[in-house]
């Protein structure tokens, strides 16, 4: 299979042809349409949980993804984190343990579509959901993938948000959630403008404050519900097939990159 891979830590992503990976006992075998990109995928390839993990090498990343289950042919999206860490979703199959989030793509919902969502739309509808009564809230990190979902179902829940992009000033509100920053000392400056207040890097030393996205396939289904009924957009800013995505962690930018698999050639 093609695949994109990482072969130390901290390479550069390369596209490789590798053996499929085999299902081990429990696993499902996945025959993946496609995957997005999120900020965990590139920690990974830096070294996040070496000396703390298993590692398998070439090191493919990628947690979300949308494809078939080789034998039944449902085709389902969600969470694949798998151990040893480094058999992800950037790759055309994938094998999935038991006890990560996935849910069948209903009919209608684009793959590709179905792939941005699990990290960045689950976090967002529990970030939101933690909010309570606030009526307020600040999104610090506004147009990134967890941003663009955030802002969106804030508002759906009648909340005033209040979308941070890099370059504004933050003012006083009921809560803040900060997706950006990546150490205590800013979290805490950020914080000053809100009595609730989250962060999605772990950097709190108070760890209520330190959000923690919990997969579930009943987010998943409400998710796709919602971008089905037009409630909810899906921020896709980039398109790239596998075999040309090696520059997936190279260039931000708002939104979501998804890798495609293979270009699906509709019937007319
Ligand atoms: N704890 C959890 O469960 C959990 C779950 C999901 C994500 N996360 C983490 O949450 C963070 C955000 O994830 P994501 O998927 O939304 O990432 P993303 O798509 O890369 O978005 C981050 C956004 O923040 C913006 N930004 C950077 N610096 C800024 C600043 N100083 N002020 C305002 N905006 C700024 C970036 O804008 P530019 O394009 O201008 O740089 C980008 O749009 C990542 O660190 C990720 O690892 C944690």
């Amino acid at each position: 299979m093609w695949a994109l891979a990482a072969a130390d830590f901290g390479a550069e992503l390369e596209v490789v042809e590798l053996p499929r990976p085999e299902p081990g006992p429990g696993e499902l075998a996945v025959r993946l349409l496609a995957a997005s990109v999120n900020p965990f995928d590139r920690k990974v390839v830096g070294g996040m949980f070496r000396g703390s993990a298993e590692h398998r090498f070439p090191l493919v990343p990628g947690t979300d993804g949308a494809g078939v289950v080789e034998g039944s042919g449902e085709r389902i999206f969600g969470t694949f984190f798998h151990k040893p860490v480094g058999v992800g979703t950037y790759a055309e199959y994938v094998t999935v343990p038991e006890g990560n989030a996935l849910a069948p793509i209903p009919d209608g919902l684009d793959p590709a579509v179905a792939a941005a969502l699990p990290t960045a739309g689950m976090t967002a509808l529990q970030l939101v959901e933690a909010l309570g009564d606030a009526r307020s809230v600040l999104v610090v990190g506004a147009s990134g993938g967890v941003g663009s979902f955030t802002v969106q179902l804030a508002e759906a829940a009648g909340k005033r948000v209040i979308p941070i992009r890099r370059g504004d000033s933050l003012v006083e509100a009921d809560a803040l959630i900060d997706l950006v920053s990546t150490d205590r000392s800013s979290f805490e400056a950020n914080a000053r403008y809100a009595p609730l207040a989250f962060n999605t890097n772990y950097v709190s030393a108070d760890p209520s404050q330190n959000f923690g996205m919990k997969g579930s396939r009943e987010d998943l289904e409400r998710l796709a519900a919602m971008v089905l009924a037009g409630e909810l957009e899906v921020p896709i800013a980039r398109r790239v097939p596998l075999r040309e995505a090696a520059d997936v962690f190279a260039g931000r930018g708002p939104g979501k990159t998804v890798i495609v698999m293979q270009v699906v050639v509709l019937a007319r």
